[in-house]
Formats: structure tokens, C-alpha cells, sequence
């Protein structure tokens, strides 16, 4: 018997397959119990001998080659079909978000800390970070402000009752610092503090300030001078003019207070915030007390090195022209958005 045309059949039909169920007819026809090929099988045993083998062989290739072109074919449409499925389940998926859905942001505070860290990284300080609670020695002793110093009452503090405390200024890293990088580095610290302070729209328990430091055989107040300027005109994107004041703190000397140009009026008519001067008081900053250098294990015969320390949260609302400080801790997404 020969078998071209039914494979002739079989390949136009196994072309028009396009659906599982298609498939599934297409295997009741040919290759079930019943079909057209098992009942041929069922004929050899009735053949002239001489011709059993050959057709035997035949039917056997024509059925398996039916049978893999069918599975590969079926599996291909069953695909595809679980697709089609899940792309139109996906139209009418409620788990997924809807599209007006926003994603968060950053807390105008780390950006700016971010902002801050790059331009000093980029003129080589290492960007550092510190703990919260700090031991009293890290917080007072280590920058020169010994037990009964009138500076610790400056500083309302959070005393914790193993003696530790909230850490009051992030001063308390310097020691750290100095111990940790020795006589030559630089560093730029920006962290939260804490101090027992009433809340009202220019004082918060918890804020953020920023500490530099850096130490070396050649440092002078006047490449505190540079890096500060630099940083600030990078921040607020317009040139920022400095000068420096006689000031006082225990961990510097001498002690300056830095001031910059008032950011509200650069016209320098004198604004209510810089109180028609023209200027706003900055930071505090110096250079690095001797004692606190040699606390820190540096030789303050060989080394020197400056320091400062600013408000941060004062520096965001500086530059955000935001008036009361209540808003950052507030978790008042709408207001803050808006900054
Ligand atoms: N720690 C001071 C404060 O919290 C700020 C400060 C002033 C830091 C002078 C310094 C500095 O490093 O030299 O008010």
C-alpha cells in the first residue's frame, strides 16, 4: 500500500492546525485507538508477507514524525495561547497600581546633605558619618569642653542613663576622625543632633548640621576660606560672598563666625532676614583647638588644621526660603513636595 497520500493529507492538515482543540482533533483523527493510523498499523498483520516489513517500517516513521510534529506544534500554540491569556487578564488586573501613583522622593534635607557631600568629595574630603548616640567624652571632653564648662549649658542635652548623650553637635566626630584618618586628611560629616529645645518655627529637638574638618602640616583659615565658599556658591548656584568675624568656641583657636552674603537681597539694600546689613550669619568655625588635636592623637607642634560647623536644616531653609523649620519633621508629604 502506499502511504504518499495520506502523508500529503497529513501535512495539509497539520498546517491548518491553529488551536489546542484543533490539535486535539487532529490526534482523534489520525493517531487515537480509532485513527486513521492505528487502524492501518492494524492491517499489516493481513499483508502478503514479502510487503509486512517494508509497510511495517513506513508506518512506523509516518506515525512517530506524525506524532513529534504534533507535540511541537501543540506546544508552540499552547504558548502562544498563554500569552494571548495573560495579556488580556492584564487589562483587567486589579493588583496593578494605578498610573497616577507617584513615586517617592528625597527629604529636602538629604538632598541637599547629598549636594554638600559631592563638592567637598570632589575636592577630596571623605564623606563621613556618624552615630546619634555619642559618649560624653566624644560629645564634650574630646573638643575641649571639660565638665562644668559654661558651653555645655549652650547646649541643652539628651543625657542618657548609661551617661551617654544624643549626640548635641556634630562636633562629637572629630575625635573619632582624628583618630581614625591621623595628622593628614579631610572630612565632611553631615548628621542629625538633638538638644532639649522648645519647638517654634526656628528651633527643633531634632536638626541637622554639617561638620568639616581638615588637618594637615599647611592648612590655614584661608583654605577653610575657599572650600566653604566654594561649597556654598555650588548650593545656592550664584557667587556668595564671605567675610569672617572674631568669635568664640572652645574646640577653635582662633574662632571666627563666618558670615556670608545675604541670599534674600543680593542687591544689598538690607532685608528683614539679614536685618538690612546685607549679611546672614553662617557657621562657626576656626582653626582646630591644639588640645583637641593632641586628644585626637595629632601633634599640634607639627599639624595643624580648621573646622566648622553648620545648621543644615538652616542652610535648606536659607535656601528654599522656608520660614519655619516645623515643616521638615512633620512628615507633611504636601509641604514638602512643594519645597
Ligand atoms: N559645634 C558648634 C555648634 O554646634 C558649631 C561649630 C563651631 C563647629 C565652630 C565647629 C567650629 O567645628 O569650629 O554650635
Amino acid at each position: 500500500m502506499n502511504l504518499n497520500s495520506l502523508k500529503t493529507e497529513i501535512d495539509k492538515e497539520l498546517g491548518t492546525l491553529k488551536t489546542d482543540s484543533d490539535c486535539a482533533t487532529f490526534h482523534q483523527k489520525y493517531l487515537s485507538k480509532s485513527g486513521v493510523i492505528t487502524n492501518l498499523m492494524g492491517t499489516i498483520k493481513d499483508l502478503d508477507p514479502a510487503q509486512r516489513g517494508k509497510f511495517g517500517a513506513e508506518i512506523n516513521v509516518l506515525k512517530r514524525d506524525t506524532e513529534s510534529r504534533l507535540f511541537t506544534l501543540q506546544a508552540q500554540i499552547k504558548d502562544r495561547e498563554l500569552n494571548e491569556k495573560l495579556m488580556q487578564d492584564k487589562l483587567v488586573d486589579i493588583t496593578i497600581p494605578d498610573l497616577t501613583r507617584e513615586v517617592g522622593s528625597l527629604h529636602p534635607i538629604t538632598r541637599i546633605a547629598r549636594e554638600v557631600e559631592q563638592v567637598f568629595a570632589s575636592m577630596g574630603f571623605h564623606i563621613e558619618s556618624g552615630r546619634e548616640i555619642v559618649t560624653e567624652y566624644e560629645n564634650f571632653e574630646s573638643v575641649n569642653v571639660p565638665a562644668n564648662h559654661p558651653a555645655r549649658d549652650m547646649q541643652d542635652t539628651f543625657w542618657l542613663s548609661n551617661g551617654n548623650v544624643l549626640k548635641t553637635h556634630t562636633s562629637a566626630l572629630q575625635n573619632i576622625l582624628l583618630k581614625k584618618y591621623g595628622p593628614t586628611f579631610g572630612a565632611i560629616f553631615p548628621g542629625r543632633c538633638y538638644r532639649n529645645e522648645n519647638l517654634d518655627a526656628s528651633h527643633e529637638m531634632a536638626f541637622f548640621q554639617v561638620e568639616g574638618m581638615m588637618v594637615g602640616e599647611n592648612i590655614t583659615i584661608s583654605n577653610l576660606i575657599y572650600f566653604l565658599k566654594t561649597a556654598l556658591t555650588t548650593v545656592f548656584k550664584k557667587d556668595i560672598e564671605v567675610r569672617l568675624r572674631p568669635g568664640f568656641f572652645p574646640f577653635t583657636e582662633p574662632s571666627f563666625e563666618f558670615d556670608i552674603s545675604c541670599v534674600f537681597c543680593s542687591s544689598r539694600d538690607g532685608c528683614s532676614v539679614c536685618k538690612k546689613s546685607g549679611w546672614i550669619e553662617f557657621c562657626g568655625c576656626g582653626m582646630i583647638h591644639p588640645r583637641v588635636l593632641e586628644m585626637g592623637g595629632v601633634d599640634p607642634n607639627k599639624y595643624q588644621g580648621f573646622a566648622f560647623g553648620f545648621g543644615l536644616t538652616r542652610l535648606v531653609m536659607m535656601k528654599y526660603g522656608i520660614g519655619d523649620i516645623r515643616v521638615f519633621n512633620s512628615g507633611n508629604v504636601e509641604a514638602l513636595k512643594a519645597i
